[in-house]
Formats: C-alpha cells, structure tokens, sequence
C-alpha cells in the first residue's frame, strides 16, 4: 500500500525525460522525484522493441526499490515499446504513466485532421501514435517520420545554431511532412528544439508535445489513488547508468533545480 510521502520514479534513455521532470517538478513541488537517465544505452530509438523492454523491465524494479509510488516513462520509444509490458508486470504495484496517451487524447480533442508525427525509429515503426489516434478517429491522417538524428544531436549539447537547423530543414521539408495542421514532437528530447521548429514553420503549424499532458494525467492520477503529497517530501534525485559530462552540462540547462549526478551500474 502506498503512501503520499513516497518518490515517483521517472525515467528515460537520456536527457529529454528531464522535460518531464522538470515540469513535474514546477507544478507538483511536494512532490519527490526519482529520475533514472539510461546513458548506457542511448539512443532507444535504435534499439529492437525486445532490448528496449528489457532496459525498462530492470529501470522499474530499481525504481520500486527505491519505494517509488509511481513510475512515469518519460521516453516514447520506451513507452510505445514496454508500456503495456511494465503495466503487465509490476501493474498491481504502483500506477504507470506513459508519454503517448495524453498526448493522443490531447489531439484528438483539439479535432486536427492532418497530423504530423516526429520521433525515433522505435517509435515510428511501432505506428503506436497512427494507430490509437486512428482508433479514436477513424477521419484524422497521421503523417509519420522518423528522425533519428535529433535525439543524439540533442544529447550532445546541439540544440540551437546552425547545425540544429539545417537537420530540422532537411527533415521537415519532406514530402511526407507537407499539408500538415498540427506536429507532435513525439519524443521527450524534442521540446528542446521547440523554437527551431517553430522557426521552421514561422508559426503556420501548431506544434505540441506531451509535457503538459503528461503532468495533469500524473495529477489526476495521484488525486485519484489519494498520494498527492502536500508537505515538501525531499529534492529530487537524478540517476544515470553511465556518468558522461555532455549530460550534466546539458541537463543543468534544463532542470530548473540543482542536479547532482549519481552512477548507478544496473546492467553489471
Ligand atoms: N527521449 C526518447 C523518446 O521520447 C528517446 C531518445 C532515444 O532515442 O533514446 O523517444
């Protein structure tokens, strides 16, 4: 049985869960977070379903060691892979959030017809966000792309100037990207490029990600099973399964707290 004063647990391959945490970490500032960032194995979007299911299979139960009352897949290649898996699992535990049903509800409700959708290779090829916006609306198009380089390109500090932009041109401008209403940034990385993609579009095509979604479906959540905290239950805690300096320098630009690294081998 849970209780509200224990952690949620957060994770991801890499640096863009921290999008999530961090805005968690604003609206919900009682509560505690866990976060487990897989450098060993970044990028997931290259990985085959099975090895991706197998990371968040051994993240999760290092997750519930730490008496996490909730784990949130920060990660859209992991949620799109092992979502219904980790529910399967460790289900009767604690609730498990995922990064694509908000934000498919979210476009759905919005009532857009020619849906854009970037993300990783693993989330691509799963058609997760094809086929559960088209099972809540047979009408809508999803247009999909995979667009592997951006994820890394972010783990490496590039998220603005030249380079950026030139990547995010050469993808966008694909014939399968025209004639598109609206583009969901379906990877947790990709926020922080939100304004080089605005820049691209010069505001002509809503852009959304899952963030905000992702925040009221874990409050919701939590007020449901009565474990939202309302006393301050301890700073957040950061996780990473190999120490590299590109992420400590990146993710201090985008947690707004103090961010302390600690290795934890779970793969020895
Ligand atoms: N942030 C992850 C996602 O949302 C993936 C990046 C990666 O390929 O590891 O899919």
């Amino acid at each position: 049985m849970s209780t509200p004063d224990q952690p949620i647990g957060i994770f991801d391959s890499g640096i863009g869960g921290l999008t999530v945490a961090n805005a968690i970490h604003r609206f919900l500032p009682n509560e505690k977070l866990i976060y487990f960032g897989d450098t060993v194995h970044m990028p997931y979007g290259d990985k085959s379903a099975d090895a991706i299911r197998y990371y968040c299979l051994r993240i999760s139960k290092f997750l519930l060691e730490q008496n996490c009352k909730m784990i949130v897949i920060a990660c859209n290649s992991a949620s799109s892979a092992a979502y219904d898996v980790l529910v399967d699992f460790f289900g009767g535990k604690v609730p498990f959030v995922n990064v694509v049903d908000p934000l498919v509800m979210e476009v759905v409700k919005s009532g857009y017809h020619n849906i854009g959708v970037i993300a990783t290779k693993a989330t691509i090829n799963s058609s997760v966000y094809k086929n559960k916006i088209n099972s809540l609306n047979l009408q809508a198009n999803v247009h999909q792309l995979a667009t592997p380089l951006l994820a890394p390109m972010i783990e490496e500090g590039f998220y603005n100037g030249n380079i950026t932009q030139s990547v995010i041109d050469s993808y966008l401008s694909q014939p399968v990207m025209q004639n598109i209403d609206v583009l969901l940034l379906a990877c947790t990385h990709y926020p922080l490029i939100k304004d080089e993609i605005n820049e691209y579009y010069q505001g002509k095509v809503d852009i959304m990600d899952s963030i905000d979604a992702v925040v009221r479906e874990v409050t919701r959540i939590l007020k449901q099973e009565k474990l939202l905290s309302n006393t301050h239950t301890g700073e957040d805690v950061f996780y990473v399964s190999d120490y590299t300096t590109s992420f400590e320098e990146t993710a201090k630009n985008f947690y707004q707290g103090e961010i302390k690294l600690i290795t934890k081998a779970l793969w020895d």
